[in-house]
């Protein structure tokens, strides 16, 4: 093993499906040390949620001069998503049930409510201009980004590579993302809590089911968590 000791504590990842496992072989070329005062259960939601956020927010580019767009903005990706963009200064609107719109405006993320209606809500938050899209669900976002006026390259989606490809747009997601060194990004920003990684639940590895019936419902606020 290079650079890493017994006993060094690490964050990291495999391609062999291993996040229930008790223990598991890694390459050391997936793994990061884990910065000194991020919590546990944060490093364990960095994988594939931060990577992806942070992949989505690189394959949009967005400045202090541009509007972006983020569906799913109070889920696990999306809730890191809105803030990694924050971070770059630009205007970030979130997509998102009524329940998550307190903790998205914490953030600064001026929020929006999705469903019926919603292209014309984000063009009154936006003041008609929008930038870039950061899609996180699917369903229509991607089209509805292209009806605001978008241009493809600065769409990026994780859920919908058909509508992607058909307009040529990046899909830039977990594959992009799998590397220690984006991991070590987010991690060393969470270690300072910003981004803030929102935990909705943690589950000890017996109660996995629960935990994922939990995931199904789909409402999820951040990430939900397997901790020993
Ligand atoms: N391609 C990749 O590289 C990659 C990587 C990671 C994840 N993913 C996929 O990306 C998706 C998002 O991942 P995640 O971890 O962020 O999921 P998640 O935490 O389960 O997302 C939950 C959020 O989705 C919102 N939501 C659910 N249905 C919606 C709808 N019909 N319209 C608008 N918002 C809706 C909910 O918002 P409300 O509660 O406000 O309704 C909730 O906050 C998942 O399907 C996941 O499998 C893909």
């Amino acid at each position: 093993m290079r650079g890493f000791r017994v006993g060094d504590e690490v964050l990291g990842f495999t391609h062999r499906r291993a996040g229930h496992a008790q223990y598991v072989l890694v390459d050391d070329v997936h793994l990061v040390s884990r910065p000194a005062g991020l919590p546990w259960e944060v490093a364990g939601a960095l994988y594939v949620a931060g990577t992806t956020a942070y992949a989505g927010v690189f394959a949009v580019d967005p400045g202090p001069e541009d509007t972006v767009v983020v569906s799913g903005a109070a889920g696990g990706v999306g809730s890191l998503a809105v803030q990694l963009a924050r971070l770059r200064g630009a205007t970030v609107i979130g997509l998102a049930s009524e329940p998550h719109h307190a903790w998205l405006e914490k953030h600064g993320v001026l929020p929006v409510t999705c469903g019926p209606g919603t292209a014309e809500r984000i063009r009154e938050a936006s003041g008609g201009r929008v930038d870039a899209f950061i899609d996180t669900i699917g369903e229509g976002y991607v089209a509805l980004a292209v009806e605001l006026g978008v241009r493809p390259a600065r769409i990026n989606t994780i859920r919908d590579g058909k509508a992607a490809t058909e307009i040529g747009a990046p899909t830039y997601g977990e594959g992009a993302a799998a590397s220690a060194v984006v991991l070590g990004e987010p991690a060393r920003l969470a270690a300072r809590c910003r981004p803030e990684v929102p935990i909705a639940r943690t589950h000890p590895p017996e109660a996995v089911q629960e935990a994922f019936r939990a995931l199904e419902r789909r409402h999820t606020h951040g990430k939900i968590v397997l901790r020993p």
